[in-house]
């Protein structure tokens, strides 16, 4: 069985989440097992730290901690036995995250947070990562007045494209793993750029 680690990335209102289920769907025809799941959550402990980060004020470093808390116990409970099973992985945010939230959003020190990703993760990284990109503007317009809004939902136009220059740079580090899609487009256009990146890897 390949285990294979997949990340879906992008701002609030980018439309990730719909196609996290899509592509679990094609894996799972195509024979795989496939284990979806999100950061910050996944196991019981970080999911209770998710409640704290999406609702308690606190400042950037507290809130970069808590996330990379919440990530070693996932890491450690739930993805790394499930890779090590052969099972393919599906997360709704990873590191990257933080470096495009904490580290662009909030302005936090990426240096720090480069150890920490070291520290945290060592040399798991995913396999492929599925950026979803679009203005921080049209994301909002998707986003909409839709159910209460977390304290990230909350922020600015400006934090939204400072968290969006974060993901950037993160791409250009990373080009081969991090799959740009264009999210703008309506959802077949996406979904097409989506199977076009997992289709190149024979997936
Ligand atoms: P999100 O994944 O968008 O879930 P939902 O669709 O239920 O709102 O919400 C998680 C929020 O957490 C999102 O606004 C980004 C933030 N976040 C960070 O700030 N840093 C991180 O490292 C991660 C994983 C998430």
């Amino acid at each position: 069985m390949p285990a294979r680690f997949i990340t879906f990335e992008g701002i609030d209102g980018a439309g990730k989440s719909t196609h996290l289920e899509a592509v679990a769907q094609r894996l799972r025809d195509g024979g795989d097992t496939v284990l979806c799941t999100r950061e910050p959550g996944g196991t019981p402990l970080a999911e209770s730290l998710r409640e704290l980060v999406l609702n308690q004020p606190m400042d950037p470093m507290t809130e970069a901690l808590l996330v990379f808390a919440a990530r070693r116990d996932h890491v450690h409970q739930l993805i790394v036995p499930a890779l090590a099973r052969g099972e393919t992985v599906l997360c709704d945010r990873f590191t990257d995250a933080t470096f495009a939230y904490q580290g662009g959003g909030r302005g936090f020190d990426t240096a720090v947070l480069r150890q920490l990703e070291h520290d945290v993760h060592g040399t798991l990284q995913p396999d492929l990562t599925i950026w979803f990109d679009l203005p921080a503007t049209l994301a909002a317009e998707r986003r909409g007045a839709a159910r209460s809004p977390d304290r990230f939902e909350q922020q600015d136009i400006e934090f939204f494209e400072r968290v969006r220059r974060g993901y950037q740079a993160r791409a250009q580090a990373a080009p081969h793993r991090i799959v740009r899609i264009d999210a703008s487009l309506d959802r077949a256009s996406v979904w097409r750029q989506i199977e076009g990146a997992l289709e190149s890897r024979q997936w």
